[in-house]
This record gives C-alpha cells, structure tokens and sequence, in this order.
C-alpha cells in the first residue's frame, strides 16, 4: 500500500517528476515520502554518487531540492514495519551508499536475512524490513566473480530478489550504473515507456502525463531500465518478450479539474458511469449471465465498500432472478472456500484489483478449478490477470481513497446481469439511466444544499446509525462505512429487523438515525422500526421516493425499483462528504490510517 515512483532517460529534471508522481501516488500511503537520484561527480575521484531526500508526512507543496539527475527513484510510504520516522522512510540505502530501494510489500524473511547481513557486519539504520534488501545488493556485489557472470548489478538485484519471501514490489537504482532495476510478486508495478525513456510506477495514473505506453509487470518478473527494457522470468532470468498496452485513461482523470477534493469529482463523475455501463454492457453481462447459469455454485467475494456491492448482488439476483448466489467478505472467504469444485463460479469484485484478501483467495480457488470471473476497475491488475472473465468497471482512475464510482460502478454491473439472467436487460437499462438521470439532479446544488444543511445539523453528533432492510440493508452497511472512513464519526448500519434484538439500546435522545426506505416490500416494517426508534427520542432521517410523517428530515428519491439503491447511496456519500468538511477535515481525499488499495494481510 505504498507508491512507488521511478525514471530513467533523457530529461534532467528525475526529482521534479519523481516528486510529481508520489504526488499522485499519495492515495497509496502517504505517512512519509523520500526521493534517490544519481547524480555525476564534480569529483574526479568519484564518478557519481546518490543524492537523498526523506521527509515524514504529506507530500503538499514540498519542493525537492537534489541536484540535476536523469535517474532516480521515489517512494511514498503507508507503514507496515517501523513508525512513521524519517529512518523508516523510504528509499533505503547500503553501507556504501550506492545502493537505493523503495519497497511495496512484507519481506516475511527480513528477520533472519538480517541476522545473516549484521554478522556480516552490515550497519542498519531503520526497523524497517526493506532495509535488508540494498544490504544483500550490496553483499552479492562484492562477492563479484562467478555468481555475477559479471552482470553486476542486474545478476545481484535478481539474486537478491530470489532470496526474498512474501508479496512485494522492489525498485533499486546503483551509483554506478544507469539502469533502474525493479520486480514484483503480488504487489503492483507498471512500467511507463516512451521514446529512450522508462517511468515505473505502482499504478498507471502516475505515468499517464508522460505515456500511456505501459507494461504491466507480472508476478515473477524482473526488469532491467536504461538505454532499453530488459524483461526476464525469475527466478533464473529467462529474457522475455515485453507486451506493451496502450491504457485509454487520460491524464486529466487524474487531476482535480473545478472540484476542490478527488472525492468530490468522482462522486459528480457517477451520472456517466452508470450511464456507461447502462449502453455498452450487455454483451458482457450476457456473458457473466451465462457462467452463473452454467456454475454449480456461485460465490460474489469483495472486501470493504466492495463487500457491500456482494452483499447487494445477493438480494438482487434472489429478488430479480430467483437465483441463490452466496456472497462472502474476501478476508472470510479463506475459512469458507472448502466447498468449492470445479464447478465453481467465484466473482471476485474489485476497484483496485490488488485486494490482497482478494487475490489469495481467488488464487486458492483458481487451485481448486474453479472458474474466477471478476469486477475490476484497474486494467492489468493482478486480480484482472487472474480471472478467467473480466468485466471492467470503466469508472476510470479513482483517486480518493474514499470507494464512491466504484462501487456505483460494481452495483450497476451486477444489476444488469441480474435482469440478464432473466432476459430483461432493456428494462434494466431504461432503470439504470434513470438512475444516473436522478444523481444528476442530487448532485445539483438546489438538491446538494438539503444534504449540506443536515451535515451542518449533525456536525457535533458522535453517534450516527443508518437501517435497512433486503437490499437497503446492503446500503445502510455502505453507507455507515462511507461516513466512518470519511469523517472519523462512529456510524453503525443494521438490518431493520435487527433493531429490537440489542440495537435499539444504543439510542438516546437526538441520535440520528438514517431509514433507508425504497418503495418495496420493506417499506412498511422500515417505517415500523423507524416509529419504535424515534418513540425513544431518535431523530429520523429518511431517504427514498416516498414521504412519511416519522421522518423529520426526508431526502427524496426517484422510485426506480431496485436501483433506487444509486441515488439512495450518492446522497449518503453527499452527507458523509460536506460531514467531513462541517467538522474541519482538510483533506478528505486521504483519511488518516487508510490507503486505497490494501496490498497486504
Ligand atoms: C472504500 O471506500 C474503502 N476505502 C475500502 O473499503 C475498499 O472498498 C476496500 O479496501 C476494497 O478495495 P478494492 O475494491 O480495491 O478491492
């Protein structure tokens, strides 16, 4: 959950760029960041040496200030061993100072390669458990000779590699040569090319600006950057041949644009999202439709906002096809997957695609036989290259932190295929773009403005719960979660049902309580809890297409059966949004303790 940044090429301006792309890497991690550049001697005696920056904290408006370099590397950190300190951040160095390293990962064995390096008597800085990698660099390079075939830094880098365990993501550069070196196993790293010229990155979106030529390295593979790319299969170093993609995303997805905050922008981008999806998708849902019907055995997996796009599927296709789809949290799916046959269908759900609670289980599943038909948004993921089908949200780069068109995104998949499987996906369509029609009208500022005024209304609260039922259940849980990670506010979501079985004791006078209350089978028995809550002194918020005197606030919605989920959901990402702001947190695209995608256990 780091970002990794890294160029080599003609340009002489590495740290400037460096510091660009951890910029937009920072939804990645942002407690430290530090940057590595060769720079030529003024010296004759030494040819060139390693200029080194690290700061802890936010990148904001940082300035670098190293010298002139055409090779560099950078790294924003989301800790994982060691505290946030300056030691701790990274890029990390050798003894002689020649070797730089950033890192994306755990190296599970940096205990006792430590051990090794130390009676070696290597000298470390840090608690971190990158800091062993540049020390092995270091120790291959001196042994020179046969193991090097006097490939020097590449043959060490790789060697070095080999020796590590876990899912990791390294880069390293070295003061005598121009190359950057970099390999992966289970976390992310793309490679940029342009003309005499290589960007590495942790994702596509900090390279967009300078190329969307990419090569997505895959798990296992090694690559050598300079006058050209060198790719090669570990653990021996088998040259491969590179593919090169060309990604659609354009730089501007990445950058603000008129809105003040990512989050912002990217619930404002939902309208085209799912009209998108709505237009273009029937050919794959037919075909996601289809391995459903033809599985033993269906299982919706996802972690966080994602899990909750699971959980809606589960009501959708019992309500809309009569059909039993299980649906498990990625993390649990581990203590469950035991039934599973090749008959199997897992339907990993995604946004980032490197969900590591994710990855391992489909990687266990695919062991198993099972088919893995996935919903990413990240082309050339791990989870995207593992799945035997993919349906790609299409909702473009997502920087906040903060799930928002993803999920709109994954829902409305699901939604489709739902009525695909019943042959109804004109009546979908037509539901869906109504859906996108009305968050157009929530998203305006005659509509935004009731919602700004509640969360003005609730900035002080410290208590927030939302209810639903069925499907609205699905949304209450997304819901809380929207306003727990974007506003640090305690928000509970419960089953309707749930209310009197304990839930009930929590309120008191003044507690808000948001009813999730589409026109359907719940609406009568929501609107009971609602009665029971507010006889205890609740303060009732309702959202949906139908008014009702217990509401003493009503936040309405189109009726548009099932997907009145969309709109109910945007506004809850509209109150958690200006909640965020009513109660003085600057930056809500990037809460504290959080990164976007969560690459390890
Ligand atoms: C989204 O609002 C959350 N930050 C988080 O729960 C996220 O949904 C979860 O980590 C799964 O991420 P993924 O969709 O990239 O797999």
């Amino acid at each position: 959950m780091c970002g990794i940044f890294g160029y080599v090429g003609k340009k002489t301006n590495a740290a400037g760029m460096i510091l660009e792309g951890l910029r937009l890497l920072e939804y990645r991690g942002y407690d430290s960041w530090g940057i590595a550049t060769k720079v030529k001697s003024q010296n004759a005696k030494v040819k060139s040496f390693l200029a080194v920056e690290k700061h802890v904290g936010k990148i904001g408006d940082a300035k670098v200030d190293l010298p002139q370099s055409a090779l560099g590397i950078g790294h924003t950190r989301w800790a994982t061993h060691g505290g946030v300190t300056q030691e701790n951040s990274h890029p990390h160095l050798d003894c002689t100072k020649n070797i730089a390293v950033v890192h994306n990962g755990i190296i599970e064995n940096y205990q006792e390669l430590k051990e090794v390096l130390l009676k070696k008597g290597h000298s470390f800085l840090s608690e971190t458990d990158t800091e062993v990698f540049p020390h092995l660099i270091e120790e291959y390079l001196a042994s020179k000779g046969e193991t090097l075939q006097g490939k020097g830094f590449t043959e060490a880098f790789r060697l070095a590699f080999n020796q590590i365990k876990g899912l990791n993501a390294i880069v390293a550069i070295n003061a005598d040569t121009n190359e950057i070196a970099a390999a992966k196993t289970g976390s992310p790293l793309i490679i940029g090319v342009s003309e005499n010229e290589f960007y590495v990155a942790s994702d596509a979106i900090g390279i967009l600006k300078h190329t969307n030529k990419i090569v997505f390295l895959e798990d296992n593979q090694m690559v050598m950057l300079g006058k050209k790319l060198r790719l090669t299969k570990l653990p021996e170093g088998e040259e491969l041949e590179p593919a090169v993609n060309t990604l659609d995303w354009k730089f501007e997805d990445a950058i603000k644009g008129r809105f003040e905050h990512f989050l912002l922008k990217e619930i404002h981008e939902q309208p085209q999202v799912i009209s998108n999806i709505a237009l273009n998708y029937s050919d794959q849902t037919k075909k996601l439709a289809k391995l459903i019907k033809e599985s033993y055995g269906t299982f919706l997996l996802g972690c966080g906002t994602a899990s909750y796009a699971g959980l809606f599927g589960t009501y959708l296709f019992s309500s809309i096809a009569k059909r039993h789809v299980n649906f498990s949290i990625g993390s649990e799916f581990n203590y469950l997957e035991n039934y599973l046959t090749p008959k199997s269908l897992v339907i990993p759900i995604s946004q980032s695609g490197e969900t590591i609670d994710i990855v391992e289980p489909v990687n266990r599943a695919k062991q198993k036989g099972s088919k893995v038909a996935s919903l990413v948004n990240v082309l050339g993921s791990t989870l995207y290259r593992q799945s035997d089908f993919k349906v790609l949200l299409g909702a473009g780069s997502e920087k906040a932190v903060i799930g928002t068109k993803s999920f709109t995104a994954m829902i409305s998949v699901l939604f489709l295929t739902a009525y695909t499987l019943v042959k109804k996906q004109k009546e979908a369509k037509n539901l869906l773009l109504s859906a996108a029609k009305n968050v157009e009208e929530i998203l305006k500022e005659d509509y935004t403005k009731n919602i700004k005024k509640l969360a003005l209304e609730f900035k002080n609260k410290e208590h927030i719960y939302i209810l639903g039922r069925g499907l609205s259940y699905a949304t209450a849980l997304e819901a809380t979660l929207k306003i727990k990670e974007t506003t640090y506010v305690h928000a509970e979501g419960f089953a309707g049902g749930e209310l009197k079985h304990g839930v009930i004791a929590l309120i008191e006078k003044g507690t808000p309580v948001f009813i999730i209350a589409p026109n359907d089978e719940t609406f009568d028995d929501i609107i009971s809890n609602a009665q029971e809550v507010k006889a205890r002194g609740g303060f009732i918020i309702g959202i949906g297409p139908r008014k009702s005197d217990v509401f003493d606030r009503f936040l309405q919605t189109r009726d548009i059966t099932e997907a009145t989920i969309i709109p109910q959901v945007v506004i809850s990402q509209l109150f958690a949004y200006y909640l965020a702001l009513s109660r003085g947190i600057k930056d809500p695209d990037k809460p504290r303790n959080l990164a976007k995608s969560v690459t390890v256990k």
